[in-house]
């Protein structure tokens, strides 16, 4: 302790008869607090802003401000207003013989009083300050050491924490025994304050105090006060600061967040498991490994961040998760039960086209309800909680007990990873959360499907940063040795006939087209940049040559399809072979038997057979033969027509034509369509009546037909099309010519239009347009 003795000096001030000075008196390294009263009746002068508590014109000792209802502070000064007073009050800390002197105090325009601080050490006991440690829930008394001239006079106890506050005075009347606060005065040469039941809370700097005038005599009712702070005591508060259960799961994994006083947030931080050695976390701001435990101690928030994965029942123990402060130490009790539990789902693995959206289900303890949780595992298999801009794509519902889903919506390229989810259980100090579900997301583009003879664009994005690495378009996975090498973008295309490129930098996009699509073009390709990128398109090769079965009502019919390599095959039912494939009707090699239906492999032959029994006239209609290559389909369209019993040819017709109609999505459209048609094709006939040398080969007529297809199935996703659609009209094996195809597309500026287009050969007269409102 500094024992510096400032001489006071008294001031007499003198105005007009009226005392309008004051005289405060501190020790050194002791504070003091006073009221600055407008002695100045006029009240008016109190509407003005801005008060001052300053040693010279320019303020560099001092404060000045405009702020009210706070404390405002410049170094060792603050100064509160309270704007409904005619006072404002100072208070100066950590006072030094340096601070002796006049100082001037008021409102800015209209009043002002001189200020004499007189720094003195009235005793040994003024201006000491002391460290105190507690343990949480204990009691501690701290004890106020005075000069005797004193004993008649208020004490009082501040609290720092914050802004100085009262606490206790020794004037207020009756204290109970139950206070938090008892402050006990021997009205000799002492008091005491007890403060019970510490809590982290209570942790911060305390002053004890005596209310004075400018003399050492008891103040009277009329006397202007002051309050000298005699002793400043630092309490630091250790200990145990909450204990908490937190249930995890065998084979599952935690994450739990300490969060410690703000004051401590940049000492270290350490974990210990049970009674064993502490595990201190060196390192701040950055996951740290030990054994099994991942930490981050996170400095700005003050908390401790701990993930431990790949829980076994010996990690079941009393875990404390502290902070070091000096020899004490400050810590989070986690009792940590790891249980078996076999109703929640197992690992997952999904699959989400890029742009579409992908529900996760995750299942959890029912009586964690709390919160619903979802994190994305990072490089080092930490699973961290996902960007708040990001969360905006993660939707929660509840779907069942213990069941609640997560559909990400617009799925991008960073999303594929591992994802966890469960129960979020929060407490004031800590928040635990018990991950119960994995799932691995895998992204791959929407298939591109084609026809035979077409051409198909391969669309490769890749993310910004890559841009200036080569990117790799591979038949299989790149960089595999069975991967065969397309094309990559440093490279010059002009070699490779069948395949151009284009190379988009602003959109990052890397576009590969391959023309005259055959067979064996179908199969997984994947876009890569070196090893750090990946992503695989289906690319689904549909057959020129398509098949057409009839068959009789309750009879049943067998569909021979051809397949190339000895692959999977699968037979399905839907407008869509893709879709068909993943979600209708279908058996397979593997699955042979499904209903009414059964396939049969006949891999010597080349081909496999579907046989249909118990046929009624809703199975006609559109089914896909697909050959499995590595993951990819070769398709092949087969068209069943089922007929009643009494099959005379008119009857058949009229039963297709009535069957295609209710296929429609728009009835009203194929109705008109059907008549334009009609038209189309009596004009059709009439012209081949009179031209009959025109011969149109089938397989042009086909050609065209599929040049249709692709045409409109081009850049419209196969899911999202449920205008499209293609109508083989009734045929008559012997007539050659009756075959059109009719197709819908809605489009997509003017969605209420519907375009029907009808084609027919070179002759250019058969195309008519019909234009629909919704
Ligand atoms: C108070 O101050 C205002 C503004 O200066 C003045 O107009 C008014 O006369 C004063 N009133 C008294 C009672 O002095
Ligand atoms: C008080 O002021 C002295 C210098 O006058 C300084 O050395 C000391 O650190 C200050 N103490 C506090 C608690 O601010
Ligand atoms: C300073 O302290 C001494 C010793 O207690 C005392 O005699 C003297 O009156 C004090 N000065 C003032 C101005 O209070
Ligand atoms: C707080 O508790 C620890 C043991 O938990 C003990 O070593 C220490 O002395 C205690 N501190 C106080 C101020 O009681
Ligand atoms: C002490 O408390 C009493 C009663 O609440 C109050 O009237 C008095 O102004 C207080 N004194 C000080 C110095 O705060
Ligand atoms: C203050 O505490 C001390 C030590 O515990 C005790 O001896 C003294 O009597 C207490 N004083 C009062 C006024 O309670
Ligand atoms: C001590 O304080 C805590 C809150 O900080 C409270 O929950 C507890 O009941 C208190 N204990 C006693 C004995 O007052
Ligand atoms: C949690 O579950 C309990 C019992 O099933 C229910 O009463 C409570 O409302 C649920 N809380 C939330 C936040 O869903
Ligand atoms: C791009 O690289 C920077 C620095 O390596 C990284 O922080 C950022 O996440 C990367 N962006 C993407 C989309 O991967
Ligand atoms: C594509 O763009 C990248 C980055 O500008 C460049 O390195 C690459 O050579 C380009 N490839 C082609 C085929 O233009
Ligand atoms: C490449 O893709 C596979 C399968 O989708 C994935 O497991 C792997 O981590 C990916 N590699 C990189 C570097 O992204
Ligand atoms: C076909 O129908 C017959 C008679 O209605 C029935 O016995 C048989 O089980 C059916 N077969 C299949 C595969 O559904």
């Amino acid at each position: 302790m500094k024992a510096i003795i400032a001489i006071g000096i008294i001031t007499l001030c003198l105005i007009s008869g009226q005392v309008l000075c004051f005289r405060l008196i501190g020790c050194s390294g002791g504070s003091v607090m006073f009221k600055c009263m407008n002695s100045n009746q006029n009240k008016s002068y109190d509407h003005y802003k801005g008060r001052f508590f300053c040693r010279n014109r320019d303020c560099t000792t001092g404060i000045n401000t405009e702020i009210q209802h706070r404390w405002d502070y410049n170094g060792r000064f603050a100064l509160y207003d309270d704007e409904n007073s005619r006072f404002f009050t100072v208070f100066i800390r950590n006072l030094s013989r340096e601070d002796d002197g006049t100082y001037t105090c008021g409102n800015n325009q209209k009043w002002s009083h001189d200020v004499t601080l007189v720094v003195n050490r009235t005793s040994s006991s003024c201006g000491t300050s002391v460290i105190r440690s507690a343990n949480i829930s204990q009691t501690i008394t701290i004890h106020c050491k005075y000069d005797h001239g004193f004993k008649k006079h208020t004490k009082v106890f501040y609290s720092l924490n914050i802004d100085p506050v009262i606490v206790l005075n020794s004037s207020q009347s009756s204290q109970s025994s139950e206070e938090k606060f008892i402050l006990s005065d021997s009205h000799k040469d002492h008091f005491n304050v007890t403060i019970r039941n510490i809590s982290t809370a209570d942790d911060g700097v305390y002053l004890c105090g005596v209310e004075r005038d400018q003399s050492d005599k008891k103040p009277s009712q009329t006397s202007i006060t002051h309050i000298t702070f005699i002793k400043e005591i630092s309490l630091n508060v250790y200990g145990q600061i909450t204990s908490v259960q937190v249930e995890a799961y065998i084979s599952k994994s935690v994450f739990i967040k300490c969060k410690f006083p703000q004051k401590f947030k940049g000492n270290k931080k350490f974990i210990q498991k049970d009674s064993s050695e502490k595990i201190p976390v060196d390192e701040q701001n950055k996951w740290v490994f030990h054994g099994k435990f991942h930490m981050f101690d996170d400095t700005s928030e003050g908390l401790l961040k701990v993930f431990i994965s790949d829980l076994t029942a010996a990690d079941e123990a009393t875990y404390r998760c502290g902070v070091n402060i000096a020899e004490n130490h400050l810590f989070t009790e986690i009792k940590l039960t790891v249980s078996q539990v076999d109703h929640f789902f197992a690992s997952s693995k999904s699959s989400a086209v890029v742009g579409e959206s992908v529900k996760l289900s995750c299942s959890y303890p029912e009586k964690h309800n709390e919160t619903k949780h979802i994190c994305k595992e990072n490089n080092e298999k930490i699973c961290q909680i996902i960007s708040s801009s990001e969360k905006q794509r993660f939707e929660f519902s509840d779907s069942a007990a213990g069941v609640f889903t997560v559909i990400i919506s617009n799925v991008r390229l960073t999303d594929a990873g591992v994802y966890w989810c469960g129960a979020e259980t929060r407490h004031k100090h800590l928040t635990s959360v018990s991950l119960t579900n994995k799932h691995q997301l895998t992204l791959t583009m929407p298939p591109v499907i084609r026809r035979e003879g077409d051409s198909a664009e391969i669309k490769c994005p890749y993310n910004a940063n890559h841009s200036k690495v080569v990117q790799h378009l591979c038949k299989g996975k790149c960089f595999n040795n069975d991967a065969e090498n397309i094309i990559q973008s440093d490279e010059d295309h002009v070699k490779k006939t069948k395949i151009s490129v284009k190379n988009d930098t602003e959109l990052n996009l890397f576009t590969v087209t391959i023309t005259d699509l055959r067979a064996e073009d179908a199969g997984k390709y994947w876009c890569a940049v070196k090893n750090v990128f990946n992503l695989s398109i289906d690319l689904m090769i549909i057959m020129k040559d398509g098949i057409t079965h009839e068959a009789s009502v309750g009879g049943s019919v067998s569909i021979s399809c051809k397949y190339r390599n000895q692959n999977q095959s699968v037979f399905c039912r839907g407008d869509q072979p893709n879709i068909c494939v993943r979600d209708g009707v279908r058996v397979s090699s593997d699955n042979s038997i499904n209903g009414r239906f059964s396939l049969t492999d006949q891999t010597s032959a080349g081909v496999f057979t579907v046989n249909i029994s118990n046929l009624t006239e809703e199975d006609s209609g559109k089914y896909w033969c697909g050959e499995e290559h590595s993951g990819s389909f070769i398709f092949t369209e087969v068209h069943l027509h089922v007929n009643r019993e009494m099959t005379s040819s008119d009857s058949k017709n009229e039963d297709h034509q009535q069957k295609e109609k209710s296929d429609f999505p728009v009835i009203a459209v194929v109705s008109v369509g059907l008549i334009l048609l009609a038209l189309v094709i009596v004009l059709i006939l009439f012209k081949l009546k009179h031209n009959k040398h025109d011969t149109i080969s089938s397989d042009r007529r086909e050609s065209r037909d599929h040049e249709m297809a692709q045409e409109e199935s081009q850049d419209s996703h196969p899911e999202s099309n449920p205008l499209y659609s293609t109508v083989q009209l009734p045929t008559n094996p012997s007539d050659g010519l009756l075959y059109a195809a009719v197709s819908f597309q809605k489009h997509e500026e003017s969605p209420s239009e519907a375009t029907v287009r009808f084609s027919k050969d070179e002759t250019h007269c058969d195309y008519a347009s019909v234009i629909t409102a919704e």
